[in-house]
């Protein structure tokens, strides 16, 4: 996987710069998650692929690796509050700068899959990674066959983009939502992510599956899609380990192998597996 990679230069000069970003806004999805859209205060980093992350900088406070959640002539991320710095990173309001370095690591490489059909699986904060290949394919419908998004959350309030979710519907997806624990009033499916992979309407033979979330989940969610036909490999997952540099200069996200800031996130399932039962090294 071979998307491009801020390495070499960023408008700083040096890969350790952070590139000072402004909130442009900021949207509660859940009680602990946020959507930022960021707008560069001068020069940009260089545009992200689906896929990729940069680490984002709350200054003062310190750096953590973040996905795109969409890209384009629009960057947004979407942030869930769980430590110091996502905390610091979701507490910033519109006009408020933060700083970016990257973009870093492999993509979900969606162009490889033009002409097949697509099944998109993400658990919770998982369905982020995964936004920008969901809205890359509907601005691209026709260079894909059946476009399938299953999406599990541990309750009905985890789910994010609910503002979207119709509108993937209304351009030609099959969106389906399951809750491991239903609240009053839901009506969608209950149960783990698992039992909605029999439901994708799609060719699961000439399927390209791409999955983020929770290993475990990633694990029986690609060994699912496997079982009903899709090749092994053309499964793809992405993963997360603790990252410092993103560069692939200090081996904090070692993983067997695999450098996961340079390597990875997005590894296909085969190289993936073996990998994913071991802790970080
Ligand atoms: C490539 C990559 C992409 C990511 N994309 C997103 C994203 O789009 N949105 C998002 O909200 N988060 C994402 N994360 C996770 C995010 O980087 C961590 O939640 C963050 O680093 C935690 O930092 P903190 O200082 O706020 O919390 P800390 O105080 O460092 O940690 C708080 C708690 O979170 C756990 N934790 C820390 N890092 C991780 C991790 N990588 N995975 C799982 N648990 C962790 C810790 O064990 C601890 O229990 C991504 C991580 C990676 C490696
Ligand atoms: S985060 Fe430093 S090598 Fe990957």
């Amino acid at each position: 996987m071979t998307s491009q990679t801020a390495r070499q230069v960023t408008p700083q000069g040096s890969p350790m710069a952070p590139v000072p970003y402004r909130v442009t806004r900021s949207r509660a999805e859940t009680a602990d998650t946020v959507t930022l859209t960021l707008e560069p205060v001068a020069a940009a980093i260089p545009e992200p692929a689906p896929g990729q992350f940069t680490m984002m900088y709350a200054f003062g406070v310190g750096e953590v690796p973040i996905s795109v959640s969409r890209t384009g002539p629009v960057l947004e991320q979407t942030v869930r509050a769980v430590g110091s710095v996502t905390r610091a990173v979701c507490g910033t309001r519109p006009g408020q700068v933060l700083g970016l370095r990257g973009p870093f690591g492999t993509g979900w490489e969606l162009g490889s899959a033009r002409g097949r059909d697509l099944v998109i699986a993400a658990g919770g904060i998982g369905l982020a990674p995964l936004r920008p290949v969901v809205l890359r394919a509907l601005a691209d419908r026709d260079a894909f066959g059946r476009i399938a998004v299953l999406i599990g959350v541990r309750t009905p309030d985890d789910l994010l983009f609910t503002g979207e979710l119709d509108a993937w519907r209304a351009r030609g997806a099959q969106v389906e939502v399951t809750a491991d624990r239903p609240a009053p009033g839901w009506t969608g499916h209950v149960g783990l992510i698992t039992s909605l992979a029999g439901a994708a309407d799609v060719d699961p033979a000439r399927a390209v599956a791409f999955v983020c979330g929770p290993e475990v989940m990633m694990r029986v969610t690609a060994e699912a899609f496997i079982g009903l036909g899709t090749p092994a490999a053309d499964v793809r997952l992405s993963l997360e380990r603790n990252m410092r540099c993103g560069l692939g200069w200090c081996g904090h996200c070692q993983l067997g192998p695999l450098l996961i800031c340079r390597d990875g996130p997005v590894v296909p399932y085969e190289r993936a597996v073996p990998l994913m039962t071991v802790r970080e090294l």
